[in-house]
């Protein structure tokens, strides 16, 4: 069984004080939720406050980018292992806004992911391809390189520290969500992917989350199907009570087609 997994990317928004306060709510709110696990990944001056915030609560930290070197001179870059120190468990690589205004690529994105890896934290990698790409037909060969490039070298034991997200580009932040029988294509499709690379066991343990415009109201509809383990949230996010009611979706069974 797969636990869902929550996670909040509050992307470049809230000043310390605001992460805080958002924080507190969301600390308080889901005190008792141990069904699914929760996350939020503030931006890099907040996490230290966060932290504290968070620790020994059932919300977990996450950072929403991370350099491949320990330490270095690497200006202006963050490592796993001071992210870790301020409490990080989770990073999120690849998304696509940083593949599309930092010109990551999918090797880099590796990279990281195992540097993430090494330092005993879970890397949540994003793929997730354009509209120019889905409707040219590319969208199968885009993920599966997007999928196989991330997790080059990634061993099956290291896969427990790996949950995917499925992110189409084209529903981020646009209030599009692709509707629950399209992500689920793709999710079973990257499902396919994991089994032909690490065996069924692997496949059936590894949780891919779904992200892109995902808000209380179409949530249960996703997580209805077999393979939407939970959800990366961007602009729902921001809000504690809009979060916190994702967080606790209603469980309905997927309607049977007549
Ligand atoms: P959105 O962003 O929920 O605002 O569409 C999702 C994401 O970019 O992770």
């Amino acid at each position: 069984m797969r636990k869902p997994l929550i996670a909040g990317n509050w992307k470049l928004h809230n000043t310390v004080e605001e992460s805080c306060q958002l924080a507190q709510a969301l600390v308080t709110d889901l005190n008792d939720v141990t069904e699914t696990e929760i996350v939020i990944a503030p931006v890099f001056t907040s996490l230290s406050d966060v932290g504290k915030i968070c620790a020994g609560t059932t919300v977990q930290l996450a950072a929403q980018n991370c350099h491949c070197m320990d330490d270095g001179a690497y200006t202006g870059e963050v490592s796993v292992p001071l992210l870790a120190n301020v409490g990080c468990s989770h990073i999120i690589v690849g998304h696509s806004e940083r593949r599309q205004y930092f010109g990551e690529t999918d090797h880099f994105i590796n990279v990281k992911a195992r540097a993430i890896i090494k330092h005993g934290l879970t890397a949540i990698i994003c793929v997730g391809e354009t509209l120019e790409q889905r409707e040219s037909g590319e969208l199968f060969e885009v993920i599966a390189t997007q999928v196989r490039g991330a997790l080059e070298e990634i061993s099956p034991e290291q896969m427990s520290q790996v949950v995917l997200a499925y992110e189409p580009v084209w529903a981020i932040g646009t209030g599009k969500t692709a509707s629950s029988e399209e992500a689920e294509e793709v999710h079973a499709y990257i499902r396919g992917l994991l089994h032909g690379s690490y065996g069924a066991e692997i496949a059936a343990q590894c949780r891919i989350l779904y992200g892109g415009s995902v808000k209380p109201g179409n949530i249960s509809e996703l997580m209805a199907e077999d393979d939407i383990d939970g959800a990366l949230v961007g602009g729902a996010s921001l809000k504690a009570d809009d979060f916190a009611a994702i967080v606790r979706y209603k469980k309905t069974l997927k309607m049977a087609a007549t």
